[in-house]
């Protein structure tokens, strides 16, 4: 065989390596024979096989994303980081206190976070382009809000440990003022204390001259599973102006993946359902069904979605079970399946790659967003970035910003370009604080 006849194959993703191994190992061919049969068929199938989408017309090709930096704050495992890496950000600064999702954070994506963003002095914080924040939610979210409830304790932005922490949001935002920003919560978030929280969140935004969008989306047209969270996507008027054209992703006529694409073929048997308490879920839930309500176990449609995975599934799983055949126990997911329900399969291909217990795993990705629903958003951010830049250059990427700097210097003395923040006097920070107070009494 002449060299020409010849290929190699280099950097396969593990998925699509294992993948092949299986199918080799299925059809007793070697993965030589696979790749040749594949190519082969391929070939033979149309005369014009769609296997690639049709390269973009030159005159109409608009970059994709632009460099940009952003912080990843409250980043548990990172699931804007993911997002917005992909479209090109740099992370230039994380935090995170929880050292079960530190430790998963670092293997992920090599950068240790910060520890308590109340400890983080804003003003060391790099510059950025984007702010990204999953700030708490439990103080808000309905199981949150009813525990705290029953054990009599503060919820909202009473709960001193918790509830604050948009403040903290706010406090990096005076001294940062990035042109945009990033915030998820649960859905619960927009109703919370009857629409009062979203109201003084709002509020505070705005009053620091940001345009502020908000929209409930659900992560189900890319994984399969129920997850509505609140998107709050904010952009700066002294940078963008005040009419902002931005939109959310448009998600008329996609379509949702299947729960069973996510299943791995041979699962542990570790995850199979005790008698015990397969025994319990049952009765529990015929007991909720004989009063009248809705509570029990969610046994899953392998052709539909599964129910949205919580911070609690490592205790029973009972949300997400995976029937198994008549007569036979179901079981949860695996830790890949977690992986996979949440948008991280391609971090998680083997339980190795998640270094810390199942419990913290489903903790971990139960708290987590989806990252490819902040990639559709962040697209969206990116084509208001991009617009903007546009506008504000002479339209050219690096050769607008060159002529801008030499009028700067030929006109203007040197200066920093990292803004200061409006020195306060200590009559307004009285006031604010006071505000402040007021607000979480509210
Ligand atoms: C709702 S989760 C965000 C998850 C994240 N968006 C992701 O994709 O994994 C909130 C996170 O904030 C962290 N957190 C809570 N209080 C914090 C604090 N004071 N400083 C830093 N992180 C904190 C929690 O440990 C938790 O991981």
């Amino acid at each position: 065989m002449s060299v020409k006849e010849q290929f190699c194959l280099r950097s396969i993703p593990k998925p699509l390596w294992d993948w092949l191994e299986d199918t080799a190992h299925a059809r007793r061919l070697n993965i030589n024979e696979v790749i040749v049969e594949f190519l082969d068929s391929v070939r033979s199938s149309s005369p014009d096989p769609l296997l690639f989408e049709p390269a973009p017309k030159l005159i109409q090709s608009s970059p994709k994303s632009i460099p940009f930096r952003f912080i990843d704050l409250f980043a548990g495992i990172g699931g804007f980081r993911l997002a917005l890496s992909k479209l090109g950000g740099e992370c230039v600064f994380t935090s995170e206190w929880d050292k079960f999702s530190q430790k998963t954070y670092a293997s992920f994506y090599g950068d240790m976070p910060h520890g308590d963003i109340n400890e983080v002095d804003p003003e060391s914080i790099p510059d950025h382009d984007i702010l990204a924040a999953g700030f708490p939610c439990q103080p808000f979210s309905i199981a949150g809000v009813s525990k705290k409830q029953s054990l009599g304790q503060a919820h909202g932005f009473q709960c001193e440990r918790q509830g604050n922490l948009f403040f903290r949001i706010c406090d990096i935002v005076d001294v940062k003022r990035p042109p945009v920003l990033m915030l998820e919560n649960v859905k619960n978030l927009r109703s919370h204390d009857k629409g009062k929280t979203w109201a003084i969140i709002k509020q505070e935004l705005e009053s620091r001259d940001y345009v502020v969008n908000a929209e409930i989306i659900d992560a189900c047209y890319w994984v399969p599973q129920h997850r509505e969270r609140f998107i709050i996507v904010c952009f700066d008027k002294h940078v963008f102006g005040d009419s902002v054209n931005f939109e959310y992703p448009d998600l008329s006529g996609r379509t949702k993946p299947k729960f069973r694409e996510i299943l791995e073929e041979k699962p542990d048997d570790k995850y199979i359902l005790t008698d015990h308490l397969w025994n319990y879920l049952q009765q529990y839930a015929a007991k909720h069904k004989a009063k009248g309500n809705g509570f029990g176990f969610g046994m899953t449609d392998l052709d539909g979605i599964s129910r949205t995975i919580s911070a609690r599934y490592y205790k029973d799983g009972s949300e997400i079970l995976i029937p198994r055949g008549k007569g036979k126990n179901p079981r949860r997911l695996t830790i890949v399946e977690a992986a996979r329900l949440m948008g991280f399969g391609e971090l998680v291909t083997t339980r190795e790659d998640m270094p810390v217990s199942d419990t913290q795993a489903y903790k971990q990705f139960g708290n987590a967003v989806v990252p490819a629903v902040v990639k559709a958003v962040g697209e969206k951010v990116i084509e208001v970035m991009q617009d903007h830049h546009r506008q504000a250059t002479n339209g050219c990427f690096l050769k607008g910003r060159a002529d801008a700097q030499v009028i700067e210097l030929k006109h203007v003395p040197k200066k920093s370009s990292r803004k200061k923040p409006a020195k306060q006097s200590p009559k307004s920070m009285k006031a604010k604080s006071t505000k402040r107070s007021e607000l979480q009494n509210a």
